[in-house]
């Protein structure tokens, strides 16, 4: 085993509470050299028959038994069905993690991890927010706070802001909210091909239900053709939902425009702001947008938090009932600790956005001139200039994405693509098929954050122009 996996496991058994045994390192070891010989993992009946480990033996020493196995060695996991490409090989020195998977998640921001702690050690902070005891009013006072200072960063009213589990709630609440209020007679919804899952799944059981949907396409650049939505609307069009930027190319759209539009035709117009909230400037109440869905783990606050901005004309049906909370809509004693997170995250996301919009341009830009010195048939997919600076979005010719992924993963780089082995799912990207993009060309993300420096962007080029050289030739 080289020193790259022998660093993967000793990390890997670090951050699972493992403590490697004799038996751990007969079973990796051999599993590595099965690899190395096959192309494939041994499966359990072929670590009983060699070592005599049974199944329950092994998943007693790995926290996900073989899953882990292969995890922790980069082995790549396939169905029959969907092979993958080998991996590329690398030996690597000075091997670093490097997170550049910011639009996928985030980590808790330093004091957000305190604030959280801090929250939680206190005493008296457990109040239910809806009761009227002093406990409750307590923790009625910290939502409160968390609401004030949201509604603050969007230029709105707190009695706008609804909590909720997350971006894929609010969506959900956002487009079945409007819906169901015309549940008799349904009605037409313009959408795009390019929104998140949250959505278009949420509009595909819509339509199964009888509603009509139209998806817009867009342009190679990935923005909404203004003319095209226009041309969508119907005597029914009960709403338009466009996210405001779009979470696979970085694209941002032009948000008050299409608000205008909607509002010439009185339709309401909600927009996923998930990947927007923190990044650039919203003012839906200005702009005419209707409702603004944000989630608290793109911007450094816990996971499970997230939110709508509803415009006080607008009522949406409930699609949790139960005690009333967050403004009659979203039932469900609040999730307090990380509601307060989700304030302090969304204040500092927006004192620091100026600066970190220079700084992420400016690795941005570092970033695509090594790739110009280094790489050769690449392509960025979507708008350069209709753009968040902390995404790149990149088509490598001749590379399969998923074995790319994997690749990147083993020396401690993560990003993330359209299809990856190792979720079993090799399908492409529905946002590069929608842009018009070329099936030769393997899709890879990378989004800066916080923590990304110009040393990260130099530890991948160390790398990158061998591993794609690697990937090319396995994929003739
Ligand atoms: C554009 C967009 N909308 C919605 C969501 C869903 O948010 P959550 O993960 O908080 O449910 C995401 C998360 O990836 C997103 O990128």
């Amino acid at each position: 085993m080289n020193n790259l996996v022998n660093t993967m496991i000793f990390q890997m058994a670090r951050r699972t509470h493992t403590v490697l045994t004799e038996e751990h390192h007969e079973i990796l070891e051999f599993a590595y050299e099965y690899y190395c010989k096959n192309r494939v993992g041994p499966l359990y009946h072929i670590l009983y028959q060699k070592l005599g480990f049974s199944q329950d033996h092994i998943d007693s020493l790995f926290p996900y038994g073989l899953f882990s196995i292969y995890s922790w060695l980069g082995i790549n996991i396939q169905t029959p069905n969907q092979p993958c490409k080998p991996l590329a090989e690398l030996d690597v020195k000075n091997y670093r993690e490097v997170y550049f998977d910011h639009n996928g998640t985030t980590y808790l921001r330093d004091h957000i991890k305190k604030v959280l702690e801090q929250f939680n050690s206190a005493d008296g902070n457990y109040g239910n927010p809806s009761c009227s005891t002093t406990l409750g009013k307590i923790a009625y006072e910290h939502i409160f706070q968390a609401r004030r200072t949201i509604a603050e960063t969007f230029k709105v009213s707190p009695r706008e802001i609804c909590f909720t589990s997350g971006g894929t709630e609010a969506n959900n609440l956002a487009l079945k909210g409007i819906a169901f209020n015309h549940l008799k007679k349904k009605g037409h919804i313009i959408s795009s091909r390019i929104e998140h899952a949250s959505v278009l799944s949420t509009l595909k059981w819509l339509e199964s239900i009888g509603y009509e949907v139209t998806l817009l396409g867009v342009t190679p650049d990935g923005m909404i053709p203004l003319n095209e939505l226009k041309a969508a609307f119907r005597k029914n069009t009960i709403l338009v939902s466009i996210m405001a930027v779009n979470n696979e190319i970085g694209v941002i759209n032009p948000i008050q425009k299409i608000a205008e539009i909607c509002k010439e035709r009185a339709v309401p117009f909600m927009s996923d702001c998930a990947q927007a909230y923190g990044k650039i400037p919203l003012r839906p109440k200005i702009d005419g947008i209707s409702i603004a869905t944000f989630s608290g783990h793109k911007i450094y606050a816990p996971k499970g938090t997230g939110g709508l901005f509803i415009d006080d004309s607008i009522q949406l049906t409930p699609i949790i009932h139960g005690g009333g909370q967050e403004l009659g809509v979203r039932s469900g004693t609040e999730n307090l600790a990380s509601i307060v997170c989700l304030g302090k995250a969304a204040k500092l996301m927006h004192s620091d956005m100026r600066r970190e919009t220079a700084r992420l341009t400016k690795l941005r830009d570092y970033f695509l001139i090594k790739m110009e010195q280094t790489i050769t048939s690449y392509r960025v997919n979507g708008s350069m200039k209709n753009r968040l600076p902390n995404n790149l979005n990149i088509g490598f010719k001749g590379v399969d994405s998923g074995a790319m992924l994997l690749s990147l993963n083993r020396i401690g780089i993560y990003v993330s693509s359209g299809s990856a082995c190792s979720a079993g799912s090799s399908e492409s990207s529905h946002v590069i098929e929608a842009i018009g993009g070329n099936k030769d060309y393997g899709t890879i993300r990378f989004s800066f954050g916080l923590k990304t420096s110009a040393k990260d962007i130099d530890y991948l080029f160390e790398y990158l122009p061998k591993l794609v050289k690697q990937l090319r030739s396995d994929n003739p």
